[in-house]
């Protein structure tokens, strides 16, 4: 598990916006503004690259969310353009866009996905998501979110026509011999034929591979269909746990679903948990800066979302009494909200947690308040059972805690033998130990 002899320990930053706190846009030194400022992207790509991370994520929800009264939209640049500019400013780090495969078309997205890739020399992922949020369907002009199942048929096809584009040129396609005038060797590059049931793509991609050959596809759904699509296509995946036995049970679940679609070229599916991280020099500073960023309007926000989970109106929940989420409760919402996390929120209700133990966690994310050496301990605890191959961390503020993680947490990760102390690699694919894939 030690860097020097493999990839071990695989870490990420999630950037919802300024941070999983809503509010952190009211901070003293944060530019209101700052999400819409390519510079932004820059300087946490940047500070990923110094501490070593794998890659920087967005999240997207492509649809104006109602609460612009009183905090920005998350991903309020375009993901591509933004993490584009990242990419000329950095040299190493993977730069992972989340984008629906139920909202787009495959020629687009692969095109786009390909261009990131070439113009970051191998960095690129994307994080396939079907869209769970209906204010995403009046934005395309659907009268609602097709139900999930029917998304994630249309993600595998989706997937299948981007992958056929994205091999459209074999790596050795392009032979550009200046004498004879042939560019390219005819056996070499292959259009696509494909008429499914959703899409229709005849023709080919227009991009060469890069320096990866493809990009690295990330999965975060956590149900059947989730999972089905993972194992057939992800090579990694962002998920909800919140206790070692949730991550446990998924672990699990994702192994059996992607037995039958591995093969020694093609090896088993990372998972990496999302892992809200609440930062201070001490343990004791760190559950001060909790209470700190509890106000009002970013709580409500919480139990909104947890109203939604539960799909009880927020106004019947009381914060203090264990929330209630039994069997039938799970079967009626697990097409309604993400089964993932709606797993690790009947975890916590099994545990007895309330509505306030629960919005103060998080609501869905595994999450860690403390100084650096009780986060890093979290992080080796799950790490060590060999049940995640490591995290997607969230920070309340990422202009006031990502750097202290990265000065302070990280240190004690390579201390440990748990985390690189050097990039192995210039390519995604080689931070995450993936193989470059063959034609
Ligand atoms: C950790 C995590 C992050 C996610 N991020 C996004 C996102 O940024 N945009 C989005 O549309 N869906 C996002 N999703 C939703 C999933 O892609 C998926 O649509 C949802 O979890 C429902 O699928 P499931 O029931 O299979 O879990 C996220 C899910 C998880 C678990």
């Amino acid at each position: 598990m030690t860097t020097e002899s493999g990839p071990g320990l695989h870490l990420g930053i999630n950037c919802p916006g300024h941070g999983s706190y809503r509010h952190a846009w009211r901070r003293p030194g944060i530019d209101p503004l700052g999400t819409a400022d390519p510079d932004f992207y820059v300087r946490i790509a940047r500070t990923a690259e110094r501490g070593l991370f794998d890659a920087v994520f967005t999240a997207d929800v492509p649809a104006l969310t109602p609460t612009w009264e009183h905090q920005p939209q998350r991903m309020t640049l375009d993901p591509f353009l933004a993490l584009s500019i990242a990419a000329r400013e950095t040299e190493f780090v993977g730069l992972v866009v989340t984008a629906s495969s139920t909202v787009n078309h495959p020629f687009n997205l692969a095109r786009s996905i390909s261009t990131l890739d070439r113009i970051s020399h191998g960095r690129a992922g994307w994080n396939v998501v079907t869209s769970y949020n209906p204010l995403v369907a009046p934005t395309y002009g659907l009268d609602g979110l097709p139900p999930k199942e029917q998304r994630y048929a249309r993600a595998s096809e989706f997937l299948e026509v981007v992958d056929g584009l994205w091999r459209t040129w074999a790596p050795d396609a392009i032979v550009a011999n200046k004498q004879s005038g042939l560019y390219a060797t005819a056996d070499r590059v292959r259009p696509i034929d494909h008429d499914g049931e959703f899409y229709s793509v005849h023709g080919g991609g227009l991009i060469p591979p890069s320096e990866q050959g493809l990009p690295v596809i990330f999965q975060a759904g956590a149900s059947a269909g989730g999972l089905e699509l993972a194992a057939t296509h992800a090579d990694a995946t962002f998920v909800s746990a919140v206790s070692l036995d949730v991550a446990r049970e998924y672990r699990q679940s994702l192994d059996r679903a992607s037995a039958a679609h591995r093969t020694p070229g093609r090896p088993g599916v990372l998972a990496l948990p999302g892992l809200t991280v609440t930062l201070g020099s001490t343990d004791e500073e760190a559950e001060r800066r909790r209470d700190e960023l509890s106000d009002a309007g970013a709580d409500d926000e919480a139990l909104q979302m947890l109203s939604q989970r539960l799909g009880v109106p927020a106004a019947e929940i009381d914060l203090d009494a264990p929330i209630v989420l039994n069997d039938s409760i799970f079967e009626g919402q697990r097409g309604e909200t993400s089964e993932g996390f709606l797993r690790s929120l009947k975890s916590q209700a099994d545990e007895g947690a309330t509505a306030r133990d629960v919005i103060r966690r998080g609501v869905g994310h595994l999450s860690v308040i403390g100084g650096p050496k009780k986060v890093a301990d979290l992080i080796e605890e799950w790490f060590s059972t060999g049940t995640v191959d490591g995290f997607n961390l969230m920070f309340d503020v990422i202009d006031e805690t990502f750097d202290p993680f990265v000065d302070e947490v990280v240190p004690i990760l390579q201390e440990r033998g748990l985390f690189r102390k050097q990039y192995r690699g210039r390519t995604l694919r080689e931070h995450m130990g993936l193989p470059i894939p063959t034609w």
